[in-house]
């Protein structure tokens, strides 16, 4: 007999789920279920719908078909049980590492005294302890992107939506910014969906990473990544990691090259 504690609990649960923009289906039958504290990266060509998928879980976008759930509830909107963090760098440039970091807390109308403590330790998490009184323009775009990723982690969030988050960084800021996420990710623990480009990005840090193809974008296979954790980065010149960006390389090198090619409309 299997006791139903055992069973791992599905964080979040999309099903059936379908969108598209006029005459562009975007997104068709995406399934997947994402367990409480996994790391998921989706990987795809341009234009097969990662964002929208992102964007539709974040609850700034609707789909047209099919369900998404968190904790077996319908997502209706944005809410605090999921933190952003975007591609470019959106903090407000008049505003303090600090005063960045709260921009959450005080939509959520939360009384700030009351997370003083926890930012200082948040801003110590993402290495950026002595920094709290610097603007946007004294940080290197890594730190920017540590701001970025305090702020999210600010509300608590259950599960982490991070959008191309390191690819404005220079390659070896990158490296350290992937290091440095798993480390808090470690610490924490919170489900996170993270979509990227680089294959070698998403392997290295996932538990399964998603491969969308285009037109419509939908889920061509889900690859485990069975690699120990903690992971070094030497761990990217291991035969059994390279096999699996090859094979991932290997499932979307044809779409790829049609959306590099190949006119979008
Ligand atoms: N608000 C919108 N209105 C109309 N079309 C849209 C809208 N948002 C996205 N699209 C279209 O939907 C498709 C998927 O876009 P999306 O941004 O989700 O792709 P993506 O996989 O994130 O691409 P990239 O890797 O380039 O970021 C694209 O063809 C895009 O033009
Ligand atoms: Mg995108």
């Amino acid at each position: 007999m299997t006791d139903a504690s055992y069973l791992p609990v599905s964080k979040l649960r999309v099903s059936n789920l379908s969108k598209r923009f006029g005459s562009l289906e975007v997104l068709k039958k995406i399934e997947l279920d994402v367990v409480k504290g996994e790391f998921i990266s989706i990987v795809g060509p341009s234009g097969c719908g990662k964002t929208t998928l992102l964007r539709i879980i974040g609850g700034l976008e609707h789909s047209d078909e099919g369900e998404c759930k968190i904790n077996g509830k319908n997502i209706d909107g944005p809410g605090k049980d999921r933190g952003f963090v975007f591609q470019q760098d959106n903090l407000l440039p008049w505003r303090t590492v600090q005063s960045n970091t709260e921009i959450g807390l005080e939509i959520a109308s939360e009384r700030l005294s009351k997370h003083r403590e926890r930012i200082r330790s948040l801003l110590e998490l993402v290495g950026l302890a002595g920094f709290e009184n610097y603007y946007p323009r004294q940080l290197s775009g890594g730190m920017r992107q540590r701001v970025n990723l305090a702020r999210a982690l600010a509300i608590d969030p259950q599960i982490l939506l991070m959008d191309e988050p390191f690819s404005a960084l220079d390659a070896q800021t990158r490296e350290i910014m992937q290091t440095e996420l798993l480390r808090i990710w470690e610490e924490g623990r919170k489900t996170v969906l993270f979509v990227t480009h680089q294959i070698d990005e998403a392997v290295y840090l996932s538990d399964r990473v998603v491969v969308l193809a285009r037109r419509p974008g939908r889920i061509q296979e889900i690859v485990e990544v069975d690699l120990p954790r903690p992971r070094p980065l030497s761990i990217k010149r291991t035969p059994h990691f390279v096999s699996y960006v090859d094979h991932i390389w290997k499932l979307i090198e044809h779409d790829v090259r049609e959306s590099v090619l190949v006119e979008h409309i």
